[in-house]
């Protein structure tokens, strides 16, 4: 009998299709999900599920899962897994790394170019029909190009975003808590500073770090204050990695220059100070969403729940101890 799989939430066709191929498929197909109560009756007896960000495995929900094989979740963050829990209870999980890096660096990028040269107050201004005269100070921006940019975290999308700062001829810092390759330093021309230094001399700050206790709140107000007047925020990592109402507030009080944020502390809630500010472009959580990478996402979450139920090693597996421990009960 082929193995069954819960698929919590719309994703792309070619991945149901293909998942139908080799399983069972319990399929949520729409965009609202389910509640927990639903999710409890529709997980039970299943081996497999394919779950987004907006589902949360804590370790008591994994505690309850008996039976299950593999979490594969549709992102290339996973803070909604408790991971450790997982591999306790000897569930495989994987997420969605590298396909998204540099669709995800590109949004970045929009995003701190869009808030540097004002493009939506620009786009509103010219709708709105308030264009009557060019002038030599409408809308004048930030200058991006020769500019300093900090990029906290020097992952696969911290380096995609550090090559095109240096597309734009801009000064790379970057701080970590593990030191990028010396390799990678020197192609990038990155220069590994302390997070005061990146924070005090950086035009552009940039948050790439994966969602974790020690990254939670990794700015808020102390931090706000060291950067410059005329620095512009970006985030595109998750939203408690900065603390959104220190952030709305350095923003209001012009502590900092401007903000581009695709990531919320409780989406799809934004703080309301945050959207009566001319300086910050917003956007609803989508850095990885192009077509193809999207449909990357979906393709590779089903192909990581199949290698996992027939028995294989899931390609981008985030708990290889499971794998491990499998493989010997095994014999393989
Ligand atoms: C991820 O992959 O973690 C994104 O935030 C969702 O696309």
């Amino acid at each position: 009998m082929k193995p069954s799989v819960l698929v919590t939430k719309r994703i792309y066709p070619e991945a149901i299709e293909y998942l139908k191929q080799h399983c069972q498929v319990d399929y949520v197909d729409n965009d609202e999900g389910l509640t927990a109560e639903q999710f409890h009756k529709r997980i039970r007896g299943k081996q497999g599920v394919v779950a987004q960000l907006m589902n949360r495995f804590s370790a008591d929900v994994i505690d309850s899962l008996d039976g299950l094989k593999i979490i594969a979740n549709v992102a290339v963050g996973f803070d909604n897994i408790d991971v450790p829990a997982a591999t306790r209870k000897g569930i495989l999980v994987t997420n969605t790394p590298d396909v998204l890096t540099e669709t995800t660096a590109d949004f970045a990028f929009a995003l701190l170019l869009a808030a540097a040269r004002r493009v939506v107050e620009a786009h509103q201004f010219v709708h709105n029909g308030e264009w009557r005269k060019w002038s030599i100070d409408l809308l004048v921006g930030q200058d991006v190009h020769h500019r300093t940019l900090g990029i906290f975290g020097m992952g696969r999308i911290g380096q995609a975003v550090a090559r095109r700062g240096r597309g734009f001829s801009m000064r790379i810092l970057y701080h970590d808590a593990v030191r990028a390759p010396e390799a990678v330093e020197q192609e990038l021309k990155l220069e590994f500073v302390s997070k005061e230094q990146l924070l005090r001399e950086s035009d552009f700050v940039s948050l790439h770090v994966p969602l974790l206790d020690s990254t939670r709140k990794l700015i808020g107000e102390p931090e706000l204050t060291l950067m410059k007047k005329t620095a512009i925020l970006v985030n595109t990592s998750r939203g408690p990695v900065a603390d959104e109402a220190a952030v709305a507030k350095a923003l209001k009080e012009g502590w900092i220059a401007a903000a581009g944020l695709d990531v919320f502390e409780r989406e799809p809630e934004v703080n309301p100070v945050l959207l009566q500010l001319q300086n910050v472009v917003v956007a609803p959580h989508i850095a990885s969403a192009s077509v193809d990478t999207r449909r990357e996402m979906s393709m590779l979450a089903a192909r990581n729940a199949v290698e996992a139920l027939e028995g294989r090693r899931p390609i981008t597996l985030l708990n290889p101890a499971v794998w491990d421990s499998l493989s010997a009960r095994s014999g393989v």
